[in-house]
């Protein structure tokens, strides 16, 4: 599945506004000691991970930016700031994690992924930043909710099938879509890690009509694809909501979980 530099871009600010600062805090404070740190993000995109904790960390930082998408990797900044140190490296995840984990790293850093991937690669990342005893921040993983106002009768169809296609194949076998937050924090306790988790919800008012218009026209797309609404029922649902949307009156919340786990005890 691929993603377009545009679509990262107009969701960042959303993502920024919307992280969890107790769990991005959880994150940081353990690294305020150390002289320097090694950081790998996982599935990086343009690098909204990196903009988002580096200016949090003061300690000199090199960050492994990893995606397998090359158009993504060549807009990371490499000068982001004097004390942080950036490389990209182009690895499909699916194949070769465990590359990305290679060599010494203090922290694993990942957003909008976990949502993406199948039990089944959960519990490989699991496994592998497990036996590393690595800590994790994972930001901004969809967990299911889905509010619009004002509602539409034909709202409760369209989410239902939203969330019957977060859960097809992204890349990574049947994904984990709204069932990825609660399934990581699951794995990642068994580990006996310790988590801290927090709610990390995308709020949409009236005014942020891009990115309303862009997020009711895939979800429309989403539910035609997986098959549960009728292409009529879908087109006037979509109209009605671009309506509201332009007329200054629809807001949207999408619930996000972020999450934050560390090892504890002597495994
Ligand atoms: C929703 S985007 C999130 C990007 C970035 N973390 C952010 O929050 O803006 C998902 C990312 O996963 C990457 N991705 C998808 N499948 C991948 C794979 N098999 N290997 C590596 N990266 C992959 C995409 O290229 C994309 O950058």
């Amino acid at each position: 599945m691929s993603f377009s530099a545009e679509w990262l871009a107009l969701r960042e600010p959303y993502d920024r506004r919307a992280r969890n600062a107790a769990v991005m805090d959880a994150a940081a404070t353990p690294l305020r000691d150390k002289p320097s740190l090694r950081i790998v993000d996982l599935a990086c995109g343009t690098g909204s991970n990196l903009r988002a904790l580096s200016p949090r960390i003061k300690a000199r930082q090199s960050w492994r930016m990893v995606d397998n998408d090359l158009s993504l990797l060549a807009r990371v900044p490499r000068a982001i700031a004097p004390h942080v140190t950036v490389t990209t490296v182009p690895i499909d995840l699916n194949h070769d994690l465990e590359a990305a984990l290679d060599g010494a790293v203090d922290l694993i850093t990942t957003s909008a992924l976990l949502d993406l991937v199948s039990e089944e690669w959960l519990e490989r990342l699991a496994v592998e930043v497990g036996a590393r005893r690595l800590s994790i921040y994972a930001a901004l993983s969809y967990d299911g909710r889905i509010e619009l106002t004002p509602v539409d009768a034909a709202d409760a169809d369209v989410i239902a099938a939203v969330n019957a296609h977060q859960r097809t194949d992204k890349g990574f076998g049947p994904a984990l879509g709204p069932a990825a937050a609660h399934a990581a924090v699951a794995r990642f306790e068994a580990l006996d890690y310790s988590v801290v988790r927090g709610e990390a919800d995308w709020l949409f008012g009236p005014a942020d009509r891009q990115i309303q218009i862009e997020i009711l026209s895939g979800w429309a797309a989403a539910a035609r694809d997986v098959g549960g609404v009728a292409l009529a029922d879908a087109v006037g649902w979509l109209t009605r909501r671009r309506d509201l949307v332009t007329a200054g009156r629809s807001t949207i919340r999408v619930g996000h979980v972020d999450l934050f786990a560390r090892p504890t005890g002597t495994r």
